[in-house]
């Protein structure tokens, strides 16, 4: 959601914005802009559309060396190339590209009009150039922070001085922003995809930190003006994820990723033998897991859906009460705060704004929270402090798929941790581990042979409803399915709980409406069987995702994918293959547009 690209150097720095651009696109946007320093004033190009465009408009654009860029996804004011970003103060010499929000841009736009500033765009971004110009006296570092002073929300600014074209001024308040420090240059970006081909030496700045940006030099200052110790990581050249391995589009290259990012994500945490399971980073001794009285786990989206598979087991297995919560929901809801709870905070990017409010809120309230996150040092996994990676790689596809894998993967090894503790015997502790150092194997026997997703993709693509049913640890793979199918192939259809067809849902069936129902060889089985045959009397195609071997559902379904045989609070990690294949062959086959569908952002980082 928005990404934020500033070079200074001594080469071009157009390529580099754009190239910047182009690799934060993921993040989904719908415009794109341009400012270089050149000539001593400001040369700004911004498009609609995607970063294409852009290169296209900018392509015989001048030689400066520094300059600031932006893609926009819209949250105040339409789609237009007036509110792309950057944007510009009066005397058109300071800009600025801004991602987050600015929660009293109303009072703060009254009150510069008032004084005689005329506004060119309907965003909140726009008092920010028309401020800092308001308090500009030659000193852009000043006139930054006496901007900001006025500013409530969140922020990660760069700012552009046409008058001082030796310096950035780099501002955050709740959006991240990395300062690459490369060989006499330096690239700021809202996420290290942007920075690591140019190099691998980086500064995440903090909450309320600014930084003055020089060719090859940072310096790192809090709101309050005095200079802060720089701290220099290296980051993974891991992040260097521009290359899609031969697929045509991420979400299927990710897709295919999943029994390494799953094998990832248990290793070194299995002790097989002892039937143990560690992660170090909970810090967490027996004595502190026998303490948990409740485990809460909280996401958004795909990440919830991690979470209501993840606290199933925790409660099936460890015997502890366990839940999933709608991050945005429980951050308002003015809720009790166990204090011997646990919250797991599950977020593939570490920067969903939602369920770090609902971390805050947890944390205000005195509760114990921890991650459960895949982007080192993210700003969920730095709030919390402690949690566990998933190490499912860098996603590029808005889509999240092997995410979902790897997030329930890390919730299972964490169950064992705490069922060890209590109840689970060795020889149980051990079934579980071998279930689950497995998956990588089932994962990828599945993927040799998918099944007739095509023959599905027939079905559903022209669908006026597709609803999908499961019970169990396949009701949260049912909602993820419906997530994923709306998400790329924009198709009506929903996810319920079987049991909950007679209640309501059943009446949408009709002759030919296809119900996709996730029905493995568990103890929820038959009660799934009943539910499929009351669909089948009124005349719905059944697409059944079956445990191999099970020719009983088979034979009832119109069509029938199978899956491996595999324990059942393992079964979401192979039941949800099939689901994500479906969406992306059904997107492919009604031309969408895999990678970035409209409307929606990889990093969801406003509310
Ligand atoms: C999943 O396909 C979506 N892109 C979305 O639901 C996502 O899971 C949600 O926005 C949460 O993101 P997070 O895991 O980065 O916190």
């Amino acid at each position: 959601m928005c990404g934020i690209v500033g070079f200074i150097g001594s080469r071009r720095a157009l390529p580099v914005l754009v190239e910047g651009l182009r690799r934060q696109e993921y993040r989904g946007y719908d415009s794109a802009g341009v400012a270089l320093v050149s000539d001593g004033g400001m040369w700004v190009r911004k498009t609609t559309g995607r970063v294409a465009e852009l290169a296209r408009a900018v392509a015989d654009g001048p030689g400066g060396v520094v300059g600031i860029a932006h893609t926009r996804w819209a949250t105040h004011g339409g789609v237009t190339v007036a509110n792309a970003h950057p944007h510009l103060d009066s005397l058109e010499r300071i800009a600025v590209v801004h991602n987050g929000i600015v929660e009293n841009e109303r009072a703060l736009r009254r009150a510069l009009q008032a004084e005689g500033v005329v506004f060119r765009s309907e965003t909140d971004t726009e008092v920010l150039p028309h401020l800092i110009r308001k308090f500009y006296s030659g000193n852009p570092t000043d006139a930054v922070l006496r901007a900001l002073e006025h500013i409530r929300g969140t922020y990660g600014i760069v700012v552009a001085f046409a008058d001082h074209p030796e310096m950035l001024i780099v501002a955050r308040n709740g959006s991240p922003l990395v300062c690459g420090i490369g060989d006499g240059e330096t690239v700021i970006a809202s996420d290290p995809q942007a920075v690591v081909e140019h190099t691998r030496r980086v500064v995440y700045l903090q909450d309320r930190e600014m930084a003055i940006v020089r060719a090859g030099e940072v310096e790192v200052r809090g709101f309050d003006g005095g200079v802060l110790d720089l701290n220099v990581q290296l980051i993974d050249a891991d992040y260097d994820v521009a290359n899609r391995e031969g697929f045509p589009h991420f979400m299927l290259k990710e897709i295919h990723e999943q029994p390494r990012s799953i094998r990832r994500c248990l290793l070194g945490r299995i002790q097989r033998e002892d039937g143990l399971a560690k992660l170090g980073g909970l810090s967490m001794k027996p004595r502190d897991l026998v303490a948990i009285q409740r485990v809460i786990t909280v996401g958004c989206g795909t990440s919830f859906h991690a979470g209501m598979a993840g606290a199933m087991a925790i409660e099936a297995l460890a015997r502890v009460p366990a839940h999933c919560e709608i991050a945005s929901e429980y951050r308002y809801r003015h809720p009790i705060i166990e204090r011997d709870a646990l919250f797991l905070a599950v977020s593939q990017s570490g920067e969903t704004a939602d369920t770090l409010g609902a971390v805050q809120e947890i944390q205000l309230k005195g509760g114990q929270v921890m991650g459960v996150v895949n982007v080192v040092g993210s700003t969920i996994a730095r709030t919390t402090g402690r949690g566990v990676y998933i190490h499912s790689g860098p996603e590029v596809a808005v889509a999240s798929t092997k995410a979902f894998t790897s997030q329930v993967t890390a919730l299972l090894v964490f169950t064992l941790m705490l069922a060890r503790t209590r109840d689970l015997s060795l020889p149980r502790g051990q079934a579980v581990a071998a279930a689950l150092d497995s998956v990588p194997e089932h994962v990828t026997h599945y993927l040799q042979n998918p099944g007739p997703i095509d023959q599905v993709v027939e079905v559903v693509k022209n669908a006026r409803y597709v609803l999908f049913m499961g019970r169990g640890y396949s009701y949260p793979v049912a909602l993820e399915g419906a997530l994923k199918l709306k998400e790329i192939a924009y198709l009506p259809c929903e996810a319920y709980a079987s049991g909950e067809m007679k209640h309501g849902p059943i009446a949408m069936i009709e002759e030919g409406t296809p119900v996709i129902a996730i029905v493995p060889m568990d103890d929820q089985r038959e009660k799934t069987l009943s539910n499929l045959k009351e669909v089948e009397a009124r005349g719905a195609r059944i697409i059944a995702i079956h445990t191999e071997g099970d020719e009983e559902i088979a034979a009832l379904a119109d069509i029938a994918i199978a899956i491996p045989a595999v324990a059942d609070f393992v079964s979401p990690l192979v039941t949800v293959l099939p689901l994500q294949l479906i969406a992306y062959h059904t997107g492919i086959a009604l031309g969408r547009d895999i990678d970035k569908p409209r409307n929606l952002a990889k990093s969801v980082t406003v509310e």
